[in-house]
């Protein structure tokens, strides 16, 4: 009998701010339409955050709505990791503000692996439950992307949304969070960045006149490729490692960048796409938010049941990316009471 202590998802929640934006909004301010926007990308509209809405504030609501899902308070968590682009402040950590939020005393961090933040959380999150050195992790990615746009740049601009998911993980006898793999190609990082309000270009009046603070993508067809080639990889990889199939995969839970890219993945993996859990259409690229929040969409929808065999995916700024294999836990949204997890 295997003593070995394991992670898995026991809630799930999300938050959208409640401004809609359709892709008309964008059509009196920069060259392009609606038309190009469903065509070339999936996305018929995104969420932005009105004022007083933060990464911090998203991420919270996100959060509470994970931990009723999975049936704790808040202090049940002993570990909360925030992964996100667009903290709330330079310093402190956005998860020093989500912490306060809920009113939980645990220690809080941030992480930053751009829009694969949440394929990489979940890998950390589940160590630590593996380890013992956490029992219960509250792991968000939340997004203001919307605050770090440059409206007068049509090629990002059309792109992003803000929102936020969350999940708990507790620990379990069999594997929830069955494995991970994580890439990074740091010599390739200039096609993906916001270049300025670092150290290594501070915050100055010609920074700000020149969109310098905004998202940057140097060549969007040239990360459309690697993003393609490096999440069909990295899935790939990980269905060898543990002797599995597109096949056994019920649903896959990829990163929502552009509808073409996730269904050239499904091509890729010879896995149907319908089995490919899209949400773009109103949500948008919400970075290291997307995967929670499609996961919580789907999870609400019915689309993923406990005993499913669930692929998460991502590309994003660094150039990072990677996949996460999943046998899914969280009992289905109606009725079913928190038990503690699998042996928990
Ligand atoms: N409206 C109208 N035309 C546009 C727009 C727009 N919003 N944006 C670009 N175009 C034009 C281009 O200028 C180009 O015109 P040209 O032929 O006259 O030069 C034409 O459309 C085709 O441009 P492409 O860039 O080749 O268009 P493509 O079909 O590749 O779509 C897109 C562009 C949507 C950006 C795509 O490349 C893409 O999705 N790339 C990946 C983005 C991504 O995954 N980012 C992840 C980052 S997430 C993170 O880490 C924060």
């Amino acid at each position: 009998m295997s003593t070995a202590r394991h992670a898995a998802i026991s809630g799930v929640g999300s938050s959208l701010p409640a401004r809609v934006v359709p892709n008309t909004f964008f059509e009196s301010r920069v060259d392009t339409t609606d038309e190009w926007i469903r065509e070339r990308t999936g996305i018929r509209s995104r969420h932005f955050a009105s004022e007083g809405e933060t990464t911090s504030s998203l991420g919270a609501d996100a959060a509470a709505r994970a931990l009723e899902s999975a049936g704790l308070d808040a202090e049940a968590i002993d570990l909360v990791i925030v992964c996100t682009i667009t903290s709330d402040r330079p310093m402190p950590s956005t998860a020093a503000y989500v912490q306060t939020r809920l009113g939980m005393h645990c220690p809080a961090f941030d992480m930053n692996a751009a829009s694969a933040g949440f394929v990489y959380g979940l890998s950390v999150a589940a160590a630590q439950v593996q380890a013992g050195a956490a029992d219960r992790v509250l792991l968000i990615g939340a997004e203001t992307i919307s605050r770090f746009l440059n409206l007068t740049d049509r090629s990002t601009c059309v792109l992003f949304g803000d929102g936020a998911g969350a999940v708990v993980l507790e620990p379990s006898e069999d594997p929830g969070v069955i494995s991970s793999r994580l890439e990074l190609d740091g010599t390739a990082a200039e096609i993906l960045t916001i270049p300025a309000g670092g150290s290594e270009q501070p915050a100055s009046e010609e920074s700000v006149r020149e969109h310098r603070h905004a998202i940057r993508m140097n060549d969007g067809p040239a990360v459309f490729k690697k993003a393609v080639t490096g999440m069909a990889e990295a899935s790939a990889g990980l269905l060898d490692k543990a002797g599995l199939t597109g096949d056994d995969v019920q649903i896959v839970i990829p990163h929502q960048a552009n509808a073409r890219i996730m269904n050239a993945i499904a091509d890729r993996l010879s896995i149907p796409r319908e089995k490919i859990f899209v949400d773009i259409e109103d949500v948008g690229n919400t970075s290291a938010a997307s995967i929670p929040i499609a996961m919580d969409h789907a999870w609400r929808a019915g689309a993923v049941s406990p005993g499913d065999i669930v692929l998460t995916t991502a590309f994003g700024g660094g150039l990072a990316w990677g996949a996460n294999l999943l046998r899914w836990t969280a009992p289905a949204p109606d009725g079913a009471a928190h038990d503690g997890a699998a042996g928990g």
